[in-house]
């Protein structure tokens, strides 16, 4: 196994600081006192394994990620249990996806290994960041973003030589300012966020660059997120903004769109469709029309729809959004929605038995 050496941070952020931080950390905006970093060159490899002060890079202007977005990233948390000890959630399908995203943007893979140990080496050595929630309605924890960047200083337009990854963390509240208030969902019909063979199923930054726009059409909306539907045919529901969608249908079903091309294969979704039998839903991957929501919300067909993502947790949606029509599910969060919920946190937070074994624990 290869070591991280540890360069220690000499004026770490002040106890109290740290403290008052995580009673009230929002999400993204504060971060911990190091960050891991590890090397790639396409001559030696990966290389010089190291967790290091947290601070700015200094790169040069013609580093590669900033005009080709050559570019991608990931995001876990880290739980805090009862007893103190750490614990991420299912850190392998994150540790596979970077490699699906890498392959796709012609960026080096990074092994397994080398992947969970920057989260241990980090997250060890930075524990005290990890928030401890106060009640089971706390959804607090340490929010982690691995990240590679090319930053090979050349303008031609090829794979980049020179790469860079590293894992910065920030303890984080819930995602929606609104906790989990129930979203208004804007329906974006012209814009698009992927098509067939493009990148919509990689984690690259570009994605949600091509969401931004969409994200203030939404704002203006009065609405909180995004929905995209797919850029052939303009019907199929694709991905949110940011994030995979669901719907619960009154007969049981746990509905939400196959994996494709343009579907990011989100480890909350994975979890929860692994989760729904057990709940007495079944689950169902494939494509799903605008107009089947439409039609089955007014039907009393499909009775609940809600967001979901690591970033997001469940969030429970309330409306969609569109020029011509509104599909309403009203403010209260769905029953099934709310039982997802909470046997997820339930089994990241340790309150309940992990029986499949999805949990790693960093410190
Ligand atoms: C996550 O859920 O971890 C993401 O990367 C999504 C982003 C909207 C924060």
């Amino acid at each position: 196994m290869t070591e991280f050496v540890v360069l220690k941070n000499l004026q770490p952020q002040p106890e109290l600081v740290r403290e008052n931080i995580k009673k009230d950390p929002g999400f993204g905006k504060y971060f911990t006192d190091h960050m891991a970093h590890i090397r790639y060159t396409i001559d030696d490899g990966w290389q010089a394994h190291e967790v290091k002060p947290y601070g700015p890079l200094v790169l040069d202007p013609a580093a590669a990620v900033f005009h080709y977005a050559q570019e991608i990233f990931e995001g876990l948390k880290a739980y805090r249990h009862a007893d103190g000890s750490v614990w991420t959630f299912r850190p392998e399908r994150n540790a596979a996806r970077i490699n699906r995203s890498a392959e796709r943007l012609a960026l080096p893979q990074l092994s397994e290994e080398d992947f969970i140990n920057s989260l241990k080496a980090l997250v060890s050595l930075d524990q005290a960041w990890v928030p401890t929630p106060e009640s089971e309605a706390d959804e607090s924890s340490l929010y982690l973003r691995p990240f590679m960047i090319a930053t090979e200083r050349f303008l031609g337009v090829r794979a980049s030589h020179e790469v860079d990854y590293y894992v910065i963390a920030s303890p984080a509240g819930p995602y929606f300012a609104g906790g989990i208030k129930p979203l208004s969902i804007w329906l974006s019909t012209t814009l698009k966020r992927a098509g067939a063979g493009g990148t919509g199923f990689a984690k690259c930054g570009g994605n949600y660059a091509s969401s931004l726009v969409p994200t203030n059409e939404a704002a203006a909306k009065g609405c909180q997120q995004v929905l995209f539907t797919d850029a052939e045919e303009n019907k199929y529901i694709d991905e949110l903004g940011g994030m995979n969608l669901m719907l619960v249908t009154k007969d049981g079903k746990l509905l939400t769109p196959g994996l494709s091309d343009t579907i990011l294969d989100g480890v909350t979704r994975r979890s929860l469709l692994d989760l729904a039998p057990q709940l007495g839903l079944e689950p169902v991957e494939r494509k799903i029309e605008v107009e089947e929501w439409r039609e089955g919300a007014a039907s009393g067909e499909i009775v609940e729809a809600f967001a979901c993502g690591t970033a997001a947790v469940i969030t429970p949606i309330s409306k969609l959004v569109s020029e011509d029509f509104t599909i309403d599910h009203g403010e209260t969060a769905g029953e099934k929605t709310m039982e997802l919920r909470k046997t997820l946190l339930d089994i990241q937070y340790g309150r309940a038995e992990d029986t499949n074994n999805w949990l790693v624990r960093l410190a």
